[in-house]
């Protein structure tokens, strides 16, 4: 049988593009501005040869994260899925769940990430922010420069996270480690062994707040699992690993992509220390264009779907393109260039629909404290390295800074 697609026929067994490649990691928006222009949705190959469908109109994007007929369940997949997959004991999350199981989940998290709930964490944000800040500035004061990735962007989302779920400060960085290496493997040993490790730490932590429950997210879940049988072991653990890993990873990438974005558009950057008002606009302006995400977790269609004129039939996996819509030009006018002063913020970055991010609301807050903290403190703050030469991460699920190093010498 063949079906046709932007790219031209479509023949069962034809080797697929492979549009996640070398030239994707040198510079992915232009990747992507091909294949829209040939059209929005795409039969392609991941690096690991798994064929998927790649969603990249602004409009298809939107209509497909709320599309009921997407399922986020592995079970609706029949080819098999071969992706990014995790033992069972942390994968009954959220974003592997349909209804009704998720709305039962969710909503025994979600009163924790409340905009009320969120505020009243503003005060002790700020003093996480404002400790990391001391350290950045006294490794700036030794040695003449610091990375804002180690030293800031990476452990503040993770201590932030880390109290309200309950995880030992000491256990913080071990945790960090294990994630970069399981979202970006240098090969499969490595994503094994980090996985092992996380569902140990996860299973472990589990084990001690049971024994002695303290004020935290953690042990409210485990009181939920043990007093009112409303989660099993798995979701519990899940449920934690998902929390951890959501809030801690992207909070992270944000910033640092953000804070490079801010530095190197030196005309928008004044104006935002003069006009302290306009970082509501900044911040989901930089959450449009320097968002780290590059597509959501893989859907499964339930039954054949269209979108863009191509039918996608029942079980092929779907990945929504985030980074794509949010520089469709039918969408954004001069969708590359950075504008705080855009007339349209809206964007998908944080998605839509029944999985919209959990933690929102936080994730604004860490993002506006970080950045106005750091422009506040770092009066002649730049990057001392040529903006073109620092290293970056990019897969085709996300695109981040690996290093920031940050001066405020002359
Ligand atoms: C700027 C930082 C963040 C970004 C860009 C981001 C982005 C996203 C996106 C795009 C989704 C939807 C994925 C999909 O539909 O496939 C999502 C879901 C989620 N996010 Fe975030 N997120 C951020 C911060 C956080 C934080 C701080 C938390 C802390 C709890 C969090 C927890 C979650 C959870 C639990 C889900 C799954 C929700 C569900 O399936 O019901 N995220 N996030």
């Amino acid at each position: 049988m063949t079906r046709h697609t932007p790219d031209g026929p479509l023949t069962d067994g034809a080797p697929l593009p492979r549009p996640f490649d070398e030239a994707f990691a040198s510079d992915p928006h232009a990747v992507y501005r091909r294949l829209r222009e040939k059209g929005s949705v795409h039969r392609v190959a991941l690096p690991d040869g798994s064929p998927v469908w790649l969603v990249t109109h602004e409009a298809d994007v939107r209509e497909g994260l709320a599309d009921p007929r997407l399922s986020v369940d592995k079970r609706h997949s029949t080819t098999g899925y071969t992706g990014f997959s995790l033992p069972s004991a942390l994968d009954r999350n959220l974003l592997n769940i349909d209804p009704d199981d998720h709305r039962r989940l969710r909503r025994l998290v979600s009163h924790g990430f409340t905009p009320r709930r969120v505020e009243q964490l503003r005060g002790s944000v700020q003093d996480i922010v404002d400790g990391l800040l001391s350290d950045v500035a006294r490794a700036m004061d030794a040695r003449g420069e610091a990375d804002a990735v180690a030293a800031f962007a990476t452990p503040l989302p993770l201590r932030v996270i880390g109290s309200l779920l309950g995880v030992p400060h000491v256990d913080q960085d071990r945790f960090s480690g294990w994630v970069t290496a399981m979202l970006a493997p240098r090969g499969h040993a490595e994503l094994v062994d980090a996985i092992g490790r996380i569902h140990r730490f996860l299973v472990d932590l589990v084990a001690d707040r049971r024994a002695a429950p303290g004020d935290d997210m953690l042990s409210d879940l485990i009181a939920a699992r043990d007093e009112g049988d409303r989660l099993t072991e798995d979701e519990l653990v899940s449920l934690a690993f998902l929390i951890l890993l959501a809030g801690s990873e992207n909070v992270q990438h944000v910033i640092a992509n953000g804070l490079l974005t801010l530095l190197t558009h030196p005309g928008q950057l004044a104006e935002l220390r003069e006009r302290p008002a306009l970082f509501p606009a900044a911040v989901e302006e930089l959450l449009r264009h320097a968002q780290p995400i590059q597509t959501t977790i893989r859907r499964f269609a339930t039954e054949p779907v269209e979108f863009g004129g191509v039918v996608i039939p029942a079980g092929d996996t779907v990945l929504l393109c985030l980074a794509s819509a949010h520089r469709d030009p039918a969408r954004y006018p001069e969708p590359d260039r950075f504008d705080i002063h855009r007339a349209d913020t809206a964007h998908l970055a944080l998605g839509q629909g029944m999985h919209y991010c959990l933690g929102a609301p936080l994730a604004r807050l860490q993002i506006t404290l970080a950045l106005r903290t750091v422009l506040d403190r770092f009066p002649g703050l730049r990057t001392a390295r040529p903006a073109d030469e620092l290293p970056w991460t990019t897969t085709f699920r996300f695109h981040a800074l690996r290093e920031l190093p940050l001066t405020t010498a002359p």
